[in-house]
This record gives C-alpha cells, structure tokens and sequence, in this order.
C-alpha cells in the first residue's frame, strides 16, 4: 500500500520514497542538507553546528553524490511524466545536484539564484549572498507545452508586463520565540515556486521537510502533499507549524495576521 498523501512523515526519506505510489507526484520542491562540514573553517553560509543543533541530520561530503542520486532517483519514480521539479542548492554540493538530474534525463528549464543577505561578512573573499534553485522538469522540449507555468501578475519583473527574472530577491524569515530552525525557508519563496508551478489539487512532493515551509504553502493554496523528516525535533516543529496554520484557517481569526507574523514583514 502507498502512503497516503496529506500527511508528513518522521522518517528516513530514503525509505519514505519507495513507499511514494509511483507516477503520482505533480512538483518536488526541496530543499536537501546542505552537505557541508561544519566542524571546518570557512563556513560562508553562516551555518555552524552549533547553530543548527544536534537535532539537524547531515550528510558527509563524501557520501554527498551517492546519497543525491539516491533520493533524485526514488523522486524520479514518484513523478508523472509531465512533472517539474525545484531543487535548493548552496555552491558546495551544486554540482552533485546537477549531474544527479542530468543522470536522470531531467530537463534544465532555469537555474535561478535566490539573492539575499546571510549575514555573515567575510573578510578575504567575496561574501556569499546567494543561494541556487535549480527548475526542471522530466518533458522532453517536444512535450514542454504540457509543463504548467502560471505567469502569475503578482511575481512579474515589471509591474503590468508578465516577465519573470531568474532573480529572487527575497529575505529570509525573522524567527519570533518558540523553536527557530535556522534553514527556514520563507513562505514568500516557497508560495512562488507552487503558485508558479502547480495548480490546485496537484501534488507537491518534499522529501526533506524541515519546519516544513513547502507543506505550509502547499496547504495554504489548496495543493495535496506528501514529506518526510528524519529528525524527531524538527519534524515536530513541522507538525506544529502545520497545525497552527490548519487551526487559523478553519477559524474565523483570519489567517493574515498569521501569515504577517511568518513572512516576518
Ligand atoms: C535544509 S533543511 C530543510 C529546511 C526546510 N526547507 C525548512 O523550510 O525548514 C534539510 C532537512 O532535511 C533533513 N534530512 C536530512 N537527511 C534526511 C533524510 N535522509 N530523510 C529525511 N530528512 C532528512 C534534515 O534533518 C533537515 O531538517
């Protein structure tokens, strides 16, 4: 039997994915390990051990490669054929990721840099404001008239013209109290890839949840989801987020307060 959709999974993705119903999935939008060694000098990224916490779950550089073509290969087989997918990547492992998709037979459509300040300043070599999202999808150039692309007004480059740059300019959450996962994403970026690339009742597929930001918008614009956590604290946190946002919208307290509250605007 297949997992059922609309739920999140603490879990080994590894495992999750075999259990995926194969052909089912619309969009993978994910954001994996960073993959980077924590414990060396020079981490640009600003992401120390200490900072993620022992409950964040790493993977070696060494094994890094191996590992991706692994969880690309389960997604791959997860995805209909006229899936897309958006995959995060800082410029470590960029390179694992893109011969993992091209191995695959993915089609490259964009590969877009999300700018924005890490808020770490380096003083002999140029400071790290960017992060990469690689869009794809598996429909040949023959077949790409059946990829969905909602040119949607509100994301366009130059109000009242629908072009949309491969620059995302957008800053990364303000935490308030309560549990912070410093690998946040914010919801304004992960609205943007669902909005963008699914329509309502396509299936979003996100193998590394976190504090679940992918489920949270998947929710919020009415998209079914299936994701999975290895980490028992984060996928907590995750469960949390998503109950609180399923509260708010069955309640008569309007979301936007909540929602302001998230993007941290
Ligand atoms: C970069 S973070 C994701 C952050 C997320 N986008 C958010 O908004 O919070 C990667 C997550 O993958 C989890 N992880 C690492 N290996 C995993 C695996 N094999 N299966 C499932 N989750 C895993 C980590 O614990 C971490 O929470």
């Amino acid at each position: 039997m297949p997992l059922t959709i609309n739920q999140i999974y603490n879990m080994d993705c590894i495992q999750g994915l075999d259990q995926v119903e194969k052909n089912s999935v619309d969009l993978l939008l994910t954001d994996p390990p960073f993959g980077i060694n924590f414990h060396k000098v020079g981490t640009q990224y600003n992401r120390k051990q200490k900072e993620l916490g022992l409950m964040y779950h790493e993977i070696s550089t060494d094994d890094y490669y191996e590992f991706t073509l692994n969880w690309i290969t389960k997604c791959h087989e997860a995805m209909k054929s006229d899936a897309s997918g958006f995959i995060f990547s800082g410029w470590n492992h960029l390179g694992d990721i893109l011969n993992a998709l091209t191995e695959l037979e993915f089609r490259i459509i964009n590969h877009i840099i999300w700018k924005y300040q890490f808020g770490v300043f380096t003083k002999k070599r140029f400071v790290t404001s960017h992060y990469h999202i690689l869009y794809f999808t598996k429909l040949g150039v023959k077949d790409d008239k059946l990829r969905t692309f909602n040119r949607v007004p509100e994301y366009s480059s130059s109000p009242g013209k629908l072009y949309f740059e491969d620059v995302w300019r957008i800053k990364r959450d303000y935490q308030k109290g309560g549990d912070k996962t410093p690998t946040r994403l914010p919801l304004a970026i992960t609205d943007k890839c669902i909005r963008m690339a699914s329509n309502e009742g396509d299936t979003i597929l996100e193998p590394f949840l976190g504090s679940g930001s992918v489920v949270l918008s998947a929710i919020k614009f009415n998209r079914n989801y299936i994701g999975f956590e290895i980490s028992d604290r984060i996928y907590q946190i995750a469960e949390k987020r998503i109950k609180t946002l399923k509260t708010k919208l069955n309640s008569k307290d309007s979301s936007l307060d909540f929602w302001l509250g998230e993007t941290g605007k």
